[in-house]
């Protein structure tokens, strides 16, 4: 590509974020150290659990003060399925809890829920409940959350290369014609800009198969908060360690 040539659609939404002291426009976080928490405190992890959906909450709320249009969960992931069958009962229950309770302060606080990942693999309720919540708040437009249920990026993007190839065989897909923007469309996350800023809490320094794809130019910032203890000042400091960062991508 020569220099001045047509940006790509991901460079498009890069530029509209670039310069110090902006607001990212989306935030992910990895909310990891449930466990841990509840552990130091001699409890079990289902008190740890607990204690991080009132975290989500906080965050919820401190991403809508701060004008951050786009706030991404890592909820549950693909190899989550390995623990053991009473956890994942307890993370289950609490979903179905929390998202119950919450729906009408979603409504009220004019937020859209979008989910990415499997979320199909909690059963036929949990479906049935979170895609009533999704239809529900479809209309709100003061912040999106995206809840990643299920999710694993490198599932995500093995389907994206079989719905690709399949257009491709019947020919509706013309294979040279490729690109990044193609690709993009059939992600989970199609038409949400990637995210600025990827926080993860708990020390770890990791990404445990979250959006692989979308965070190729994110910010990334690792705390040693477990989750539980994540609030709005822990919050508004990620904006701010962001809003002092200088990005680049690729170029000057
Ligand atoms: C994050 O906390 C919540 C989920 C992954 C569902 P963990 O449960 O991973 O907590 P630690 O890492 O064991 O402390
Ligand atoms: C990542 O945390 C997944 C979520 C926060 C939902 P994990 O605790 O599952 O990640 P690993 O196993 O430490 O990489
Ligand atoms: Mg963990």
């Amino acid at each position: 590509m020569t220099a001045g040539s047509a940006p790509s659609a991901s460079s498009v939404h890069q530029a509209a974020t670039d310069g110090a002291g902006a607001i990212p426009r989306h935030v992910a976080i990895i909310m990891d150290g449930n466990g841990r928490w509840a552990e130091q405190r001699g409890l079990p992890r289902v008190a740890g659990h607990r204690a991080g959906a009132e975290a989500v909450r906080r965050s919820l709320q401190a991403a809508a003060d701060a004008g951050v249009e786009v706030l991404t969960l890592y909820a549950f992931s693909s190899e989550n399925w390995r623990r053991s069958d009473d956890e994942i009962a307890d993370l289950k229950g609490l979903m179905r809890y929390y998202l119950e309770l919450e729906l009408e302060r979603l409504m009220d606080e004019g937020v859209r829920l979008r989910l990415i990942g499997d979320y199909q693999a909690f059963g036929p309720l949990m479906t049935r409940q979170l895609e009533a919540a999704v239809e529900r708040t479809s209309a709100n437009r003061r912040l999106t959350l995206v809840v990643a249920l299920s999710y694993g990026s490198r599932s995500e993007l093995a389907a994206v290369a079989a719905k690709l190839a399949s257009r491709a065989v019947t020919g509706e897909l013309d294979p040279s014609r490729i690109d990044e923007a193609t690709v993009e469309a059939e992600l989970d996350t199609a038409g949400l800009p990637d995210p600025d800023l990827l926080i993860r809490t708990s020390g770890e320094v990791r990404l445990s198969n979250f959006l692989l794809w979308q965070c190729a130019y994110s910010e990334l910032l690792f705390t040693p908060v477990l989750w539980p203890d994540f609030d709005e000042a822990a919050f508004h400091s990620a904006i701010e360690q962001y809003s002092a960062r200088q990005r680049r991508f690729g170029g000057r």
